[in-house]
């Protein structure tokens, strides 16, 4: 049997990256896509590892590298939409251009790559979307709220489509991680704070705090990777699949609490 072939979004570092590593290891064709891949190395020990060019905001890369793709392996099995980043801080600092932007990554950007993927498994006989939610995306912390927004859209749209491409074999899965140690909280971060007022800076100060102590103890992000492998082979029709303590235990209490103990529970838990 031919080897099965996968793309993903966003991997020069992080959870994409890892998940490169991952499908490579078990000895897949990898269509590693990264906005600049000119300096990109670390994936020169895997033959099985092809890298492209590919931003989401710009639907003629996502074109050429599926094209690519399907010209070199002559078929995409599986989809990886991993490319996102998080803006936090206090919404009323954000312009319309820092909104705008959070969206055409995390939300427009996915459905672009979304769309083109769904024309090509269609009369291929399907395939598998896997979007890189978020725990975020079913659950709020403060200060994250147009983030929020985002990765609530990603698993409404998701799920919504999901009815409609099972008639073509195409299965959409949703990957739901908690807090992982990568460069989201680093150099993808975009915190946004007021100029004008400082009437926020307690409140962010006791939420960096508590966020500093929860990611001593967050896991790195081959888990997630390990979860994406899961879900890209355990051949059912889960959906979602939490992972990265202690995110899958915050998801079933969000289902257990009301609202007023959901939102009682994070305040003390950020000491709000
Ligand atoms: N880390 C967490 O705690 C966590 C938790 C839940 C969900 N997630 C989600 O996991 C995904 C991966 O994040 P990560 O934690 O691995 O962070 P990361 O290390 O910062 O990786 C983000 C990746 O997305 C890429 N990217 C950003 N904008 C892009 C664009 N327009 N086109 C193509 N690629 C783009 C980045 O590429 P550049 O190098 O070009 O910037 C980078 O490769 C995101 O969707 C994030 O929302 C993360």
């Amino acid at each position: 049997m031919m080897n099965k072939t996968i793309l993903i979004t966003g991997t020069s570092s992080g959870i994409g990256k890892a998940t490169v590593y991952e499908f490579a290891k078990m000895g897949w064709n990898v269509i590693a896509t990264q906005r600049n891949p000119a300096t990109e190395t670390d994936f020169n020990q895997y033959p099985n590892v092809k890298l492209y060019p590919l931003d989401v905001t710009n639907l003629e890369s996502i074109s050429q590298a599926m094209s690519r793709a399907i010209n070199d392996f002559g078929k995409i099995d599986i989809v990886v939409n991993n490319a996102g980043y998080g803006v936090d801080g206090a919404f009323e600092a954000m312009s319309d251009e820092i909104i705008e932007k959070q969206f055409n990554t995390n939300v427009f950007g996915l459905m672009r790559v979304t769309r083109e993927a769904i024309k090509h498994m269609r009369p291929t006989g399907g395939g598998i979307i896997i979007q890189i939610s978020s725990m975020g995306g079913k659950i709020t912390f403060p200060l994250y709220s147009i983030y929020h927004a985002t990765k609530f859209a990603v698993e409404g749209f998701t799920e919504s489509l999901h009815y409609e491409l099972s008639q073509f074999n195409i299965k959409m899965k949703l990957i739901e991680p908690g807090p992982i140690v990568t460069d989201f909280y680093g150099r993808s971060r975009q915190f946004i704070k007021p100029t004008d007022t400082n009437q926020y800076d307690g409140f962010i100060q006791k939420f960096n705090n508590a966020a500093e102590k929860v990611m001593k103890d967050a896991e790195g992000p081959e888990v997630v990777a390990k979860m994406i492998y899961k879900s890209a082979t355990d051949n059912s029709n889960q959906m979602r699949y939490a992972v990265g303590k202690p995110g899958p235990m915050l998801l079933v209490l969000r289902k257990l609490l009301s609202d007023k103990l959901y939102f009682l529970m994070v305040r003390k838990s950020y000491n709000l």
